[in-house]
């Protein structure tokens, strides 16, 4: 079975997207044929500066592997390295009803947010049931804001073997229901887009500093506190065992135990798991030809992937 995600390089992750997103993957890649890229022509949708995206992209590789990507294990690679994925968009566009793409949820929402109505925001998804159909994935993991694009995605595929014959398997979606959603210091999701993330590798004075000041309630800490619901308490979960975690509830239901004390807790927890990420991370980043040796590696394993679809669909199209 072939696993196949992208993740757009536009801002820095955080750990919603760690427990939301990354972690599962690194799960799926000791299971089946995990490919992951960088969707890099993505992000050209919103970003127009070269240096900025050139060094998200590096950013993106680096956190992926820090946590626990293996290269061996999973073809990871940048979607400019692919570029027989813009060919096949183009054929795929040849069959795209434009009512199809004036549905997309994506595309209203970028517009009720300001941004330029371009070609290539409302062909996204076109560009994204490439990335997709040319790796013949079985299985795509994404958050539930994508599920209409998998959709579209399946639509095309089906679009195209009605034309041309059976060449593309129909992908499925995988939208985990089990992965809670994180809360970010204010304690609606942790979003880039509410300013309430807490960054994967961010300096650890300012990652501090945003741990003790998420958001509580007012009971002084003599109080008994209810543990549920608490955004300290879910995040501690995140990072914490078993035990651990029955170890703060009693403590917060026994009260003598303040907010301070728990946030002290969970950044104990934090810097348990991330420092030896951070410390992977480092050296990797000190080490930019190994580095590119891995996306170059993962170009080649992807491409080789991609050449026979290719080649079936050209010959199909006529070319
Ligand atoms: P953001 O909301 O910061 O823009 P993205 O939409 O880029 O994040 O999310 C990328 C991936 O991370 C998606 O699969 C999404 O489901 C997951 N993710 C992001 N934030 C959270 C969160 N707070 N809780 C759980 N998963 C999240
Ligand atoms: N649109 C996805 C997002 O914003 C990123 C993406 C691009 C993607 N191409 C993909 C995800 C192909 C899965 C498969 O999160």
């Amino acid at each position: 079975m072939r696993v196949l995600t992208g993740i757009q390089p536009s801002g820095k992750l955080h750990w919603g997207n760690y427990f939301g997103a990354m972690k599962s993957m690194f799960d799926l890649q000791e299971k089946g044929e995990n490919f992951m890229f960088i969707a890099n022509y993505h992000a050209m949708t919103t970003l127009r500066d070269g240096a900025a995206l050139r060094e998200a992209t590096k950013d993106v590789a680096l956190d992926y592997l820090a946590c626990g990507l293996d290269p061996a294990k999973s073809v990871m690679y940048r979607q400019s390295d692919v570029p027989e994925v813009q060919e096949l968009a183009w054929y795929l566009s040849c069959l795209t009803p434009m009512g199809l793409l004036e549905r997309c949820h994506s595309y209203k929402d970028k517009m009720a947010h300001g941004f330029d109505a371009t070609h290539g925001l409302f062909a996204y998804p076109v560009l994204m049931a490439a990335d997709i159909l040319i790796m013949n994935a079985d299985l795509v993991p994404v958050g539930k804001d994508q599920k209409q694009h998998l959709e579209v995605t399946r639509d095309l595929a089906q679009k195209f073997n009605n034309a041309y014959g059976e060449i593309f398997k129909l992908p499925d979606a995988y939208i985990p229901e089990t992965v809670a959603t994180v809360p970010g210091t204010d304690g609606q999701k942790m979003s880039k887009s509410y300013h309430n993330t807490i960054g994967l590798f961010e300096a650890p004075g300012a990652v501090k500093k945003k741990v003790m000041g998420i958001v509580t309630d007012s009971k002084t800490m003599e109080e008994p506190k209810e543990p549920e619901g608490n955004s300290i308490y879910e995040l501690y979960k995140l990072f914490a065992s078993a035990e651990e975690v029955g170890t703060m509830a009693s403590n917060f239901r026994a009260g003598n135990y303040g907010y301070g004390h728990a946030k002290k807790e969970l950044l104990a927890a934090y810097h348990r798991l991330f420092d030896p990420f951070r410390e992977k991370r480092e050296a990797l980043e000190k080490d930019p030809g190994s580095l590119e040796d891995i996306l170059r590696d993962g170009a080649a394993r992807a491409r080789a992937a991609a050449a026979p679809v290719m080649e079936k669909v050209r010959s199909a199209v006529g070319l």
